[in-house]
């Protein structure tokens, strides 16, 4: 009889710090940490902002471009799994109270390089950030998001708070972390060498995000280390919530792109198109931006990736 007392206190014991450890992470919430200041402004010259604007049209619009006010004012993010909670991505015009106004350009490349924002919160996964950009792209970048073009222009246009769910508090606990701020300078890739080119765009396009097994499982530093890196199988959401399986990118003949030619790949990556089939739907957002020299680079780095042999079925088709 001794010992079944002794286990119920045990299991007393245990559901007790079980529940003081979830109520602990309930109201916590997402992290925050400290932030390095940095010493750091970006001169706007006239192709920066060229630059800057193509690569905010690939990378962050999606996100943060609201069609109401045609601005990026934030919006709900209607695609992200609600097993995440419900979010918000924010107003990030030059607004001094309800966009980042108040950023300087050093905590702007902290963010980005780190996902720690100007307050000290980490941004959990739904918030991107830009570990392997070199510093020029994300200088170009930097230089889009405070110029005065109409997209970004000060838009005093409150944006909702994120409402994350237990599971990304908890999982911003355990597992999701803030990313090193790179130690020394990171120089663009060569641009006539393909394949290096190619795999700067897979890794800063994040298409290897949506192309490889899970969010969850990902790895941002050494991204060809994430679960099922390009295999496919990855379930992000479309506009109305519903899942839309992702190909698999691999050279693998049978399940991947391995009996593609270059021509059909830069119509899928570019214009959406696919020879006598479906248009590729959202999220697989046509990279218009991308001259035929990147595309064509994209597909030359995926063919000397590993091959999976992993059949995705397409959704609903
Ligand atoms: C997948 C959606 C998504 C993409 C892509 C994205 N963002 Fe965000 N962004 C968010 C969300 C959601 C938040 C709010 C995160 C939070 O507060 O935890 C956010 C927050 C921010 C903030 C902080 C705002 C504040 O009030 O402190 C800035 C700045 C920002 N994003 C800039 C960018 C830039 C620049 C890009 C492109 C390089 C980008 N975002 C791409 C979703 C996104
Ligand atoms: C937000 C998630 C997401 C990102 C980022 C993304 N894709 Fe996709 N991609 C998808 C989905 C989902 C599909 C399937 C669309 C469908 O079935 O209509 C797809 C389909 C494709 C296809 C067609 C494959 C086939 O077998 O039909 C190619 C090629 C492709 N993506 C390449 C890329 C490249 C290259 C990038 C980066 C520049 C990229 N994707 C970024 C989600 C994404």
């Amino acid at each position: 009889m001794k010992i079944i007392k002794y286990l119920l206190i045990l299991l007393a014991i245990i559901l007790v710090a079980g529940l003081s450890f979830s109520g602990f992470i309930q109201i916590r919430g997402v992290p925050t940490y400290e932030i390095e200041q940095l010493d750091y402004t970006v001169e706007s010259t006239p192709d920066k902002l060229i630059r800057g604007e193509k690569l905010v049209s690939m990378l962050c619009k999606n996100c943060h471009y609201n069609q109401e006010t045609n601005a990026f004012t934030g919006k709900h993010l209607s695609d992200i799994p609600t097993e995440f909670g419900k979010i918000y991505s924010q107003n990030i015009t030059q607004d001094e109270t309800y966009g980042i106004g108040n950023y300087t350009d050093g905590e702007l490349l902290y963010l980005l390089r780190t996902g720690i924002k100007k307050n000290g919160q980490y941004t959990p996964p739904y918030m991107s950030k830009l570990p392997h950009m070199s510093d020029e792209d994300i200088e170009s970048i930097i230089a889009f998001i405070r110029s005065d073009d109409p997209m970004v222009a000060a838009a005093s246009i409150p944006s909702q708070p994120c409402e994350p769910s237990f599971l990304v508090k908890f999982l911003c606990f355990v597992a999701f972390k803030p990313l090193k701020f790179p130690e020394s300078s990171i120089s663009p890739p060569d641009s006539s060498n393909k394949v290096e080119l190619g795999k700067y765009l897979v890794y800063n396009l994040e298409c290897y995000a949506c192309h490889s097994a899970d969010f969850k499982t990902l790895n941002q530093m050494q991204p060809e280390l994430s679960e099922g890196f390009l295999g496919g199988g990855n379930k992000p959401l479309d506009l109305e919530g519903n899942v839309l399986l992702t190909q698999n990118l691999t050279p693998d003949k049978e399940t991947g792109i391995g009996n593609w030619t270059e021509q059909q790949f830069v119509r899928a990556v570019k214009y959406g198109l696919k020879e006598g089939e479906h248009a590729l739907r959202y999220p697989m957002m046509p990279y218009v931006q991308l001259t035929d020299h990147e595309a064509q680079s994209i597909f030359s780095y995926l063919q000397t990736v590993p091959p999976i042999k992993n059949d995705v079925m397409r959704s609903g088709l």
